[in-house]
């Protein structure tokens, strides 16, 4: 398999799909057919994210848009949050995360913005085990991230909260 380094610490891959475990290639198409349910009139543009959780359910979520742009929210903190709100007591093993323009064949690489960062960042402090990340490109390759801490350092947290 060849594997690419993406930074220089290597927590951060990119291989062919052919290459990744079926586990992740379902979560993957977990991700597309929640993409395809996204509501974004005002964006067109879809992303679709699917969590596994240590019990082995699924959870999907879609990007939910408003006319009141401000009001509406990303893909992946629609299925974090829902997953936390279902499941308080699982921890969340792995995110895949995809998107596309509506009008588009293929999907995109798209990487998860700073707020959506936060939050998933928010529920990894509190587990055991670090949430594995999944992203796929037009080339249909597939980028892991190690955990979330990998791509939010020198975040903020409820660390600096305490006295
Ligand atoms: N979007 C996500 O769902 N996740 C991200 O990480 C970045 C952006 C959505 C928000 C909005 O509905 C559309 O993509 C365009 O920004």
């Amino acid at each position: 398999m060849i594997k690419r380094e993406i930074t220089k610490n290597s927590k951060l891959t990119v291989y062919s799909i052919n290459d990744a475990d079926l586990q992740v290639v379902q979560l993957l198409e977990e991700a597309q057919t929640a993409a395809q349910r996204a509501y974004c009139p005002y964006s067109n543009f879809q992303v679709g994210a699917a969590l596994r959780l240590s019990n082995g359910q699924i959870v999907q979520g879609n990007n939910q848009e408003n006319a009141a742009y401000p009001s509406g929210l990303c893909a992946e903190r629609v299925a974090f949050f829902a997953a936390k709100s279902l499941h308080p007591e699982e921890e969340i093993e792995m995110v895949a995360i995809v998107a596309k323009p509506k009008t588009a064949k293929s999907f995109k690489l798209a990487t998860p913005c700073g707020s959506c960062r936060q939050v998933m960042s928010e529920y990894e402090n509190q587990q055991t085990k670090p949430i594995r990340l999944f992203l796929l490109n037009e080339k249909n390759e597939v980028y892991e991230s190690e955990s979330i801490d990998n791509i939010l350092p020198f975040k903020f947290s409820d660390k600096h909260l305490k006295e």
